[in-house]
């Protein structure tokens, strides 16, 4: 070719070759944006309040609103490319639709409270979040098969449990007792709360669910089928789809109940109380749910430790008192030390509200946390008592941790009257759990090695004491140092490592459900579900 036609060739090169460039060097969002707004009629208006890039005036304000754990919220967390903030159900549909053509990943985020930020922070250099903070719509029908309610996965359980009252003093709903953690997340990991014992878990009460799938189509329980809607309930969130809304059914609880706390130091035969209440607690009337908390404390400016046992009874004082006389006479418990009240307001004395006719249940309804501290969780089961002289080994241990301490939750009554397969939650036949827990305020790397590396020392001496092979741990305790070491990201083993802690051998059904629906994977998280590998499917 001579010079002439070399150069015609040179230039029509570099045209086609930078429009083609030019057509790739349109960002995520603006691939999301076009995609998106095909797929709605959604107004020009509208879309600025729903699609918000990095550069919208809201986007950290949004993102904001639902971080729970301030060790998230520096500049240094990953921040998604776009957030998605859908009003209508055919916002969520395109959203799934577009991410998954466009190849990015999808976090989901209801109420925000993960404990490790797995619904608003990822690794992947793009990721998007599809906020539901929109979603809080809440049906309740006393007059439905004895009470039921259809509730939006962004509502909180505050508002459930307030909408509830609103309508009856004497039903009730068991579920978690901090009132802005998110029904979405809640749910789908099992979730459980102080009536526990008498009416198993969350998941035990859900009979519906409308469901967000990963060609975008909705499915209620008849049309996803038995297999998915019993992954949804126990299974984990961000693994199957978005979850739009469960139906759950009501309880129905007493009009009066009692709440008492009772402290005791070390000094005090702290030790004595929590051995015996490990007989105790998982074997007394399901209608009483003992938790303790031990954790390192301070009194007379020396590092001890205290243990606190704070009781629902599903009934009242003198009722509780007279058992406890006869099966816990440890615990001295006395009338006085006994308050009565009804259910919601026991909802209120369980957020910390010590005179409980000074509060109106309207705080129910309050979206913004108290607090904004830096935390770390992790959990552990137990299945047999532990020793006086393990516990001892323990509190020696704990009395030189600062911010360090161990909220046991006894199992036991009704829980464990449903098979351990039944729903997707193994931990049924437990004696009780264990949340290991470390709170603080300051900022920064130093005071989180430090607070972390007390966690994990104890995490590391309750070893010998706890479930083996494997090491259980509950899902919406998530826990990202599960598994965090081995076989890179998103692989079948990694996932067998925390799949197994957390879901036993139901794990095995929720891998071939996770197969069947979302063989592409596009719903993922650090810890969702993983899919066969090829060779194994069939
Ligand atoms: C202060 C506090 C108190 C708590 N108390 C209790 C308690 O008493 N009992 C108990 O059982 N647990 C308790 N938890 C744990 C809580 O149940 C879990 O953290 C739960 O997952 C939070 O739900 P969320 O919607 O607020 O969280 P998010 O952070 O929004 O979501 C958690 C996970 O679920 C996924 N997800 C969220 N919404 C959906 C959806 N609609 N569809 C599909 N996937 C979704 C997310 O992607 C993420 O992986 C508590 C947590 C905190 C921070
Ligand atoms: C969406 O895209 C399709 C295919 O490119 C096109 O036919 C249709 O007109 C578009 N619809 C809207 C609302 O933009
Ligand atoms: C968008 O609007 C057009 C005309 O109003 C309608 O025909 C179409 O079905 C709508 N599409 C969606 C996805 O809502
Ligand atoms: C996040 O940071 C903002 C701004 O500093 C602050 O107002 C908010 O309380 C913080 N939230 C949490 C949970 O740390
Ligand atoms: C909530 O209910 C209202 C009133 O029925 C309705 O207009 C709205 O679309 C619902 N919101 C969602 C997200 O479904
Ligand atoms: C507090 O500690 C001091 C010094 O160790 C000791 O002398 C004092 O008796 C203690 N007081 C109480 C109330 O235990
Ligand atoms: C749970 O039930 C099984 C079988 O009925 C029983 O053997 C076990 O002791 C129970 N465990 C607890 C903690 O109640």
């Amino acid at each position: 070719m001579d010079n002439k036609t070399y150069l015609i060739f040179l230039l029509f090169f570099v045209t086609t070759y930078s429009s083609l460039r030019y057509a790739d060097s349109k960002t995520p969002f603006e691939n999301f944006l076009q995609c998106f707004k095909n797929k709605t009629n959604i107004s020009d208006k509208d879309l600025t309040d729903v699609v918000l890039p990095q550069t919208s005036v809201s986007f950290t304000t949004v993102l904001r609103a639902y971080i729970r754990n301030a060790r998230f919220n520096t500049t240094a967390t990953p921040k998604p490319t776009v957030i998605i903030v859908p009003r209508v159900e055919s916002h969520v549909q395109a959203t799934v639709i577009c991410t998954k053509t466009l190849n990015y990943q999808l976090k989901i985020r209801s109420g925000g409270h993960d404990y490790d930020g797995l619904s608003y922070i990822s690794s992947a250099a793009t990721f998007f979040v599809l906020d539901l903070s929109n979603f809080r719509n809440i049906t309740v029908d006393l007059n439905d098969d004895g009470g039921s309610a259809w509730v939006q996965t962004g509502a909180t359980l505050g508002e459930l449990f307030y909408r509830i009252w609103e309508k009856s003093e004497i039903h009730a709903f068991p579920a978690g007792v901090c009132p802005t953690v998110g029904v979405g997340g809640h749910v789908s990991g099992g979730g459980y709360g102080n009536m526990i014992r008498k009416f198993g878990l969350t998941i035990d009460h859900v009979v519906d669910a409308k469901i967000v799938v990963a060609n975008g189509e909705i499915r209620d329980r008849k049309t996803m089928g038995e297999d998915l809607f019993w992954a949804i309930r126990g299974g984990g969130g961000g693994s199957y789809g978005v979850v739009l809304g469960f139906k759950v059914k009501l309880v129905e609880v007493p009009k009066t109940v009692t709440v008492f706390r009772v402290d005791k130091y070390m000094d005090e035969n702290a030790l004595d109380m929590v051995y015996k209440w490990q007989f105790v607690a998982p074997r007394t009337d399901p209608g009483l749910f003992l938790r303790v908390l031990v954790s390192s404390a301070t009194k007379n400016k020396t590092l001890t430790v205290r243990a606190r046992l704070r009781a629902l009874y599903l009934g009242d004082a003198n009722d509780v008192v007279l058992k406890m006389a006869k099966e816990f006479p440890e615990m001295g418990l006395k009338k006085e030390d006994c308050k009565e009240m009804t259910w919601i307001q026991s909802m209120l004395w369980w957020m910390n509200h010590v005179d409980v006719d000074k509060v109106k249940p309207e705080i129910l309804l309050e979206r913004e946390p108290d607090s904004a501290k830096f935390v770390k969780r992790k959990s552990d089961y137990v299945e047999k008592e532990m020793t006086k002289r393990e516990l001892n080994r323990l509190f020696k241990k704990l009395a030189t941790l600062d911010r360090t301490g161990l909220v046991l939750n006894p199992y036991g009554g009704n829980l464990n009257a449903t098979a351990t397969d039944a729903t997707a939650f193994p931990h049924r036949n437990k004696l009780y759990k264990i949340q290991h827990s470390t709170t603080w305020s300051d900022a920064g790397p130093e005071a989180e090695r430090l607070y972390i590396g007390n966690l994990r020392t104890t995490y590391r001496i309750m070893t010998p004491f706890v479930s083996k092979n494997p090491r259980s741990s509950y899902l919406n305790y998530r826990d990202i140092d599960i598994g965090v070491n081995d076989h890179g990201v998103d692989s079948y083993r990694k996932g067998e490592i925390y799949g197994r802690k957390y879901f036993g051998d139901n794990f095995d059904r929720l891998v071939r459900v996770k197969t069947d629906v979302d063989p592409d994977n596009f719903f993922r998280n650090e810890q969702s579900i993983p899919t066969l590998p090829f060779n194994k499917r069939r």
